[in-house]
Formats: structure tokens, sequence, C-alpha cells
């Protein structure tokens, strides 16, 4: 049987994670957060395209290009799009995907203007708060799909 396809999408200034504000992102580089992913993709037979970009309309275009691929699933933590990009919530509704919204942080606790988030507001479940394991607890329910 083959496994089943997660893309884990990346937004701005997730490229810096192990430098960036490590007293609110942690010490986990992007490629640590990868591998323990792809460590627990294993045990849930599921393949993951793991991606990166500092471009909102890569995001957009990833996000059409998983429904065109039949991917399962997509894990998307748009960074500060999630709180601007009417056209990430465009794109998430217009796809049957499911997506996970997923945050290292909890944006809730943090300024007032990240607790608006256009991309919660169209994704399946929010998945934040827990650092790096906030992306593996949104595999885990997108593998129970
Ligand atoms: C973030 C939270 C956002 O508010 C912020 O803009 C980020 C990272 C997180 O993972 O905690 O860049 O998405």
């Amino acid at each position: 049987m083959t496994d089943k396809l997660v893309y884990v999408l990346n937004g701005p200034n997730l490229n810096l994670l192990g430098l960036r504000e490590p007293e609110i992102y942690g010490t986990q580089t992007l490629d640590d957060i990868a591998g323990m992913l792809e460590d627990r993709a294993l045990e849930l037979g599921i393949e993951i395209d793991m991606r990166q970009s500092n471009h909102e309309g890569h995001l957009v275009d990833w996000l059409h290009e998983a429904q065109a691929q039949g991917a399962h699933a997509v894990l998307l933590n748009a960074a500060a799009y999630t709180h601007t990009s009417i056209a990430l919530f465009d794109a998430i509704k217009a796809i049957t995907t499911p997506v996970f919204e997923v945050h290292l942080s909890d944006p809730h606790t943090r300024e007032s203007f990240r607790h608006l988030s256009y991309v919660g507001m169209a994704a399946k479940e929010t998945f934040q708060g827990h650092g790096a394991q906030s992306y593996v607890l949104a595999l885990e329910a997108a593998a129970k799909l």
C-alpha cells in the first residue's frame, strides 16, 4: 500500500528557526522539526513533503498543488501570513484537501494583532503552543482522517 502523502508548508521567517527569538520559538531548526516529523510519519505510514517559503504566493500555489497531487492532508504554519492573508483563507476554502493549522507558539497569548487567524477560520483544526510538538500532533490528527 502506498503511504498517505501529507504536505507540510511553512511560511515566512521559519527558515530562521533555531536562531530566531529562541525564547519564543525554541532552539530547534526547521530541519530538526522535519527530522522529527519524518520519524513519526514513518511510524504512521505517511509520506511527508515539507517546504518553506517567505512568499505568500508560493504557499497559495502549494495548497493548490496538494489538491492536484491528491494529498491526504496539509499541515500549514503560515507564520505571519496567518494573521493577514485572505488569499490563504480563500486557497484553503478552494481545495477539498483538509488543512491543519500549526503554530509553535500560542498566538492568542501574544500581541493582539496575532489573535486573528484567517488560516484558522478556514482550517479543519488548529494545533498551537506546543513548540515543535504542534506539528507532530497535527500529523497524528491528519493520520486519523
Ligand atoms: C508562528 C506564530 C506567528 O504569529 C508568527 O508570525 C510566526 C510563527 C508560530 O509558529 O508560532 O512567524 O506561526
